[in-house]
């Protein structure tokens, strides 16, 4: 099926569209991207992306003017062009196209990329994760192209037969490479607060909220691997996979004492979701 990409106004096929040598997307990762799902057609939680992907965009001093409705239809007609019902739809903003220089100076608008793929549905429940140090650099509040230690974190996490590749920052675990963590102990779920070492996750979010629902209590503090590993589930939230459990730790496996805990808020969430996008 022909497949088509959007770049500054244009949309043709994805392996006919250029974008210049000169984009700072390609010499320094300046810039930041969102992803969101969309469902016949409906994008989900359309208005909490863009906002994060405005915020983004401000702290980065990204003057990007493009608005809301103006995204949502360069992916309706992504999706017309490619016939796609239900895809991944990816944003990226970036500064410029100039000369490679590290300064950048103020402009009117940015780059914006735009493309949608099939969506290939949630997926697996369960994923099996390693640890790893946590080499990203202060910055992982915003989502940024800058992912070469969660690629390369992702890529040890394969050669050692896993799925994730969760962080740990001086002896506190953060985040997974492409996803929020949480453990369960008991009746209350644990998650790192919010700080400039983890991603303010759409899906982070919503767990918690679905917790609060569901009379789980929630608690936002740093935990340490000792705590997850004897927690009775690890969770990984994401957009485009909701939420798995990790069944398997650095090779060992985890209790996942299922209290029912993770089939309801994972029930809930994609209960939301269909309800949204029906
Ligand atoms: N990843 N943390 C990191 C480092 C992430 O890259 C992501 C998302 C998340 C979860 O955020 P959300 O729930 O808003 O998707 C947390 C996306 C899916 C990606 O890069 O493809």
């Amino acid at each position: 099926m022909a497949s088509y990409a959007y770049y500054n106004g244009k949309y043709d096929l994805h392996e006919r569209l250029s974008v210049p040598l000169s984009d700072r997307a390609l010499y320094f990762g300046d810039g930041v991207y969102d992803v969101m799902l969309v469902r016949r057609g409906k994008v989900y939680q359309a208005e909490a992306h863009y906002d994060r992907l405005s915020l983004n965009c401000g702290a980065l001093e990204l003057p990007f003017s493009t608005s809301l409705r103006e995204v949502l239809s360069v992916i309706h007609r992504l999706c017309d062009l490619s016939n796609i019902i239900d895809g991944v739809a990816y944003i990226q903003v970036s500064r410029y196209s100039e000369r490679r220089a590290h300064e950048f100076d103020s402009r009117s608008d940015c780059n914006l990329l735009i493309t949608v793929t099939e969506y290939s549905g949630h997926g697996e429940r369960s994923a099996s994760a390693i640890t790893l140090p946590d080499r990203r650099y202060g910055m992982c509040n915003l989502k940024t192209l800058n992912l070469l230690p969660s690629v390369i974190a992702l890529a040890e996490a394969k050669r050692q037969g896993a799925d994730c590749a969760i962080f740990l920052r001086d002896g506190t675990v953060t985040e997974e490479a492409r996803s929020n963590v949480a453990i369960i102990k008991g009746k209350v779920l644990l998650t790192h607060p919010l700080d400039h070492t983890v991603l303010p996750g759409i899906t982070r979010a919503n767990l918690l909220r679905a917790a609060r629902e569901l009379g789980i209590a929630v608690e936002e503090r740093g935990y340490s691997l000792e705590e997850m590993i004897s927690a009775d589930e690890i969770l990984v939230s994401s957009t485009t996979k909701f939420l798995r459990r990790v069944t398997k730790l650095n090779g060992i496996g985890t209790k996942c004492a299922d209290y029912g805990l993770y089939s309801a808020l994972r029930e809930r969430l994609i209960m939301d979701f269909l309800h949204e996008t029906d």
